[in-house]
This record gives C-alpha cells, sequence and structure tokens, in this order.
C-alpha cells in the first residue's frame, strides 16, 4: 500500500521553507523536503502530490515545483514513474523502518545524540567465551527453541520473582530485542484495523511497529507530570481499545516513572475494556535516583491481561538482541506459534552469551548507573551554560532528557546541527502525527562526557545559527550520501567532528 500525499498535506509538512533572497525558491523547496525525509516526518515510499497540485497548494509556479522534483530526482530523493506519480526514496542504503523511520549506520565523525544506547560492558567477551565452552551440550538437539533456552527463560523468570512477581520458566518466551517481543504481541493479539492506545509522545520504532500491523492508533497524551491517570482510565473505558502500549519506567522519550496507584488500577480497567496491556520495561534496571522501584504492572494483573515485555539492549547492550515476554503461560504458547511462522526461533549461542551475561548482573547493572548519573550531569551541567533557556524535568532514571526548546524549531534544529557533526532526535519523531512536537528534542546522555559537552557547544551554535536568515545554511542533511554540491553550502566553516 502507497500513502497519497495531497497537497495541503504537504504544504503543512513543508511549514515555512522559502528561500529567501539568496537561495532559490525549487532548492529551498526541494532541501526542505530532504530534511523532512531525514527527521522521519516524511516517510519514505510516500507518493507526493501532482506538480500542478503542489504548485497550487503552496501558491507557486508549477516551475519552482517541477525543478524541486527534479532536484530531488537528482539526489536520489524521488523516483517517477510516468503515470505513476513521484514517490520518496532515500539514496545510499540506509535501512529504512515500514512508516519511514529509519536509523542510519552510524558515521565514524558524529556525534550521535539520535540514539540511546551504551556499547557493550566488557564482562560480554568473557561470557561469550563461557557459552562457547558451554554450547557443545547443545549440539545433539535440533537446536529450534521458539520459546527460547530454557536456561535463559529461568534465567528471566527469577527477575522477575525478584522483582515482586513470581514466575515460572513457562511464562518467558524469549525475543531478538524487545521490538520483537512487541511486534509479536501484535501480530498475536491485534487484527488489522483495530485501536492500539499509545502515549504521546512515544518511543518511535513501537509507532512503527504498530503503523506496520495496520492498528489505528489511539493516543494519551503525556503532560508535563506524566499520565493523567483519570484521563488515562476514561479513554480505555471509552474507546475499549484492542491493546494498549505503555512504557511504565522512565518513559522514552519523557523518562516518566508510572507510580504504583495508577499500575494497582490499570489491569482491572483494562479487563473491564477488553484491552491486553503491552508494558514495555525496557529502562526498567537505570534507575539512577528512585530509592525503591514500584512494582511490576504484572503484579496486579487478576485477569491475564499484562503481557510484560523486557530485554538486555540497555542494561547490558543493544546488540545482543535479546528480549523476553511475560505472559500467561498459554499465551507464550499462543506467540510461539506466531514466531514460528516468522523466525522459527532465536541462535542458541546469542541466548548462551545473554544467560552467563546476567551472571554478571550485579556487577554490569550498577557500573552503568554509575556511568549514566555522570553522564547526565555533564548534559545537564552543559545545557544549563549553553543553552539556559532550555528546560527539562530530570529523569530519575532511564537515559534522555526530554527538552523544552525556546521555540518550536525542533526540525531545522536537527538538521542544521548535522552540518556541526551532531545527529539528534527531534521532537517530531516521538509525536504521533508527526507535527506536534517541534518544541522539545531528546538527548540521551549515553556518550562520554566530553563528547556531550562538545555536542551541546555545536548545537549551541546551531541553535545561533537558526536566529540568523542570512547566515542560514540549506546543507543537505548527512544521510550517508554524496550531494550535489550545486545544493549544498554554508555560510559557516564545518567545525572538525569526532
Ligand atoms: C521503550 C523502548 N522499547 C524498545 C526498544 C527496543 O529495544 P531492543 O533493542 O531490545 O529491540 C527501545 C530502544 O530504544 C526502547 O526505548
Amino acid at each position: 500500500m502507497t500513502t497519497v500525499l495531497h497537497g495541503p498535506q504537504l504544504g503543512r509538512l513543508l511549514g515555512r521553507w522559502q528561500g529567501g533572497r539568496s537561495i532559490p525558491d525549487y532548492l529551498a523547496l526541494a532541501g526542505t523536503v530532504r530534511g523532512l525525509l531525514a527527521d522521519g516526518r516524511l516517510a519514505l515510499g510516500v507518493r507526493l502530490p501532482a506538480e500542478r497540485e503542489l504548485a497550487q497548494a503552496l501558491g507557486i509556479s508549477r516551475t519552482t515545483v517541477s525543478a524541486a522534483y527534479r532536484t530531488l530526482r537528482e539526489s536520489g530523493h524521488l523516483t517517477s514513474r510516468r503515470g505513476a506519480g513521484s514517490w520518496t526514496t532515500i539514496p545510499g542504503g540506509a535501512r529504512v523502518g515500514s512508516t519511514g523511520l529509519w536509523t542510519p549506520e552510524s558515521a565514524p565523525d558524529l556525534l550521535d545524540l539520535g540514539t540511546a544506547a551504551l556499547p557493550a560492558p566488557e564482562q560480554l567477551v568473557t561470557a561469550a567465551a563461557e557459552a562457547l565452552a558451554d554450547l557443545p551440550r547443545y549440539l545433539s538437539g535440533a537446536g529450534y527453541h521458539p520459546t527460547g533456552l530454557i536456561e535463559l527463560r529461568a534465567a528471566v523468570a527469577e527477575l522477575y520473582a525478584v522483582r515482586g512477581v513470581p514466575t515460572s520458566p513457562d511464562q518467558i518466551m524469549i525475543t531478538s530485542g524487545v521490538q520483537h517481543a512487541l511486534d509479536l504481541a501484535l501480530r498475536l493479539l491485534v487484527p488489522a484495523g483495530q485501536t492500539v492506545l499509545v502515549e504521546s509522545p512515544t518511543y518511535p520504532n513501537a509507532l512503527a511497529a504498530v503503523v506496520g500491523r495496520r492498528g489505528r492508533v489511539l493516543t494519551h497524551g503525556l503532560p508535563e507530570t506524566g499520565w493523567d491517570a483519570e484521563l488515562l482510565l476514561a479513554t480505555l473505558r471509552q474507546n475499549r481499545p484492542r491493546l494498549a502500549y505503555l512504557v511504565p519506567e522512565f518513559q522514552n522519550p519523557t523518562g516518566h516513572l508510572m507510580d504504583t496507584r495508577l499500575r494497582e488500577r490499570l489491569p482491572a480497567v483494562a479487563h473491564t475494556a477488553g484491552t491486553d496491556l503491552v508494558v514495555d520495561e525496557t529502562f526498567v534496571d537505570l534507575s539512577l535516583d528512585e530509592p525503591s522501584m514500584p512494582a511490576p504492572m504484572a503484579a496486579y494483573d487478576r485477569h491475564a491481561r499484562v503481557l510484560s515485555v523486557g530485554g538486555m539492549s540497555k542494561p547490558f547492550w543493544g546488540g545482543l538482541r535479546i528480549g523476553w515476554i511475560r505472559a500467561a503461560a498459554p499465551v507464550v504458547q499462543r506467540l510461539a506459534a506466531v514466531r514460528v511462522g516468522m523466525d522459527m526461533a532465536g541462535p542458541v549461542l546469542g541466548q548462551l552469551v545473554a544467560a552467563r551475561l546476567l551472571r554478571y548482573a550485579g556487577e554490569v547493572v550498577p557500573a552503568r548507573r554509575e556511568l549514566l548519573r555522570d553522564r547526565r550531569a555533564a548534559l545537564v551541567g552543559a545545557l544549563a551554560k549553553e543553552l539556559p533557556e532550555w528546560r527539562f524535568r530530570m529523569p530519575s532514571g532511564g537515559m534522555t532528557l526530554w527538552v523544552e526548546l525556546d521555540a518550536p524549531v525542533s526540525g531545522a534544529l536537527a538538521r542544521a546541527a548535522e552540518s556541526y557533526g551532531v545527529r539528534l532526535a527531534p521532537g517530531p519523531r516521538f509525536g504521533v502525527d508527526g507535527t506536534t512536537m517541534e518544541r522539545f528534542l531528546r538527548l540521551p546522555y549515553t556518550l562520554p562526557p566530553d563528547e556531550l559537552v562538545e555536542a551541546v557547544s555545536r548545537i549551541a551554535a546551531a541553535r545561533r545559527d537558526l536566529e540568523r536568515p542570512a547566515r542560514r545554511t540549506w546543507e543537505a542533511p548527512a544521510l550517508g550520501t554524496r550531494w550535489p554540491s550545486t545544493e549544498s553550502w554554508s555560510t559557516h566553516r564545518r567545525r572538525p567532528t569526532r
């Protein structure tokens, strides 16, 4: 299915795109379309309006639109076929999600604040060696374990028991990361066209999974103080969504932690509404200041409505691709049946590595927290110095600050920051309609302190550039591709990047 964008819709997305005196309109238009593609607000494979229609919607000449489309075709951002129209593409093989949210490969010279993740802990190498020594135990079997290796399932069940929810290994299914867990849950529980409630802002790839499964999205806006309990419960009662996707621990991107009172009430209300709750516990281990954590939502689940999803990506390493689902044992069996139709089972060796690495949790996780505390302090200090007008609530855990900017310029700032060698995740990526979060920026504190300080100073320079129209840059966003020199210019000198 191709999404068709009409003239006024693209017009709204483009916002104030005009080139001004030094930049011809067609190049400014092409540059803005590329920028929208870069920050994920314009999806890939979307059919753009016909030239005449867009010209009419923007109140400009058709020649200008023709020239802009030609420029985009030349740079690989548009493909046209006579009779079929023109649709968005990305040159150079960037990886693309179903809604056009893409994760570019990280470039060595870029300070990447687009991703919130840490490098692997040193214990991983030891765990991998131990796993390899252990592998022969498994080699005489067929190697297919759709619900996961029993020893890893037992280790994960134990993690829940420690958090106060007795859990048997039958209730655990190992997945290829939390993203896979979420997709499996959606496949099992949400027929196409049914409603899924998500927080707004929310984790963009979760949204991509919901849209990919053709779920109808219903949102619960998170005000500055976190979930509005009465509103959330009323939304469930009134709309009776098939599923609700919630991130109660250090929500991505806002960092909010859901209180016990709401956790207690949600499963019962969800049950009455006929809603299953997918509770994403990705950040649960990364409390930085909380003296004690609230019990998991599953602790209050009397009707098998809660599917908890979690994993090792944030406390350990994303490259492990180890996640899990905790659910009622019969649900786990049904999930395994769905999984067999997708990828059969996860790799045995990777699961053995994960099981061994979990034994080092007592060393790894406290060290991660310490590291994140230091990095959070570095980021907060740098912001106070360089961008004191930006506001944020200090999160008590997780990996990100959700920053309110001094103006609704998040997308433009992300594009400007690219020319300073900083990749940002602008607010609209986390918004559901792609237009409402322009005043916000998610800043992870996962890079080393000196790199965070340097990144903030470059972001501050990029922010100042936005205030100087004459010095405005229209440098093409860094999509890991070549740009025609005629349309790539910058009035400031590009600073050296690391
Ligand atoms: C809330 C949330 N859920 C899921 C994921 C994806 O986790 P994984 O790498 O285990 O698939 C992330 C990654 O950032 C996340 O922030």
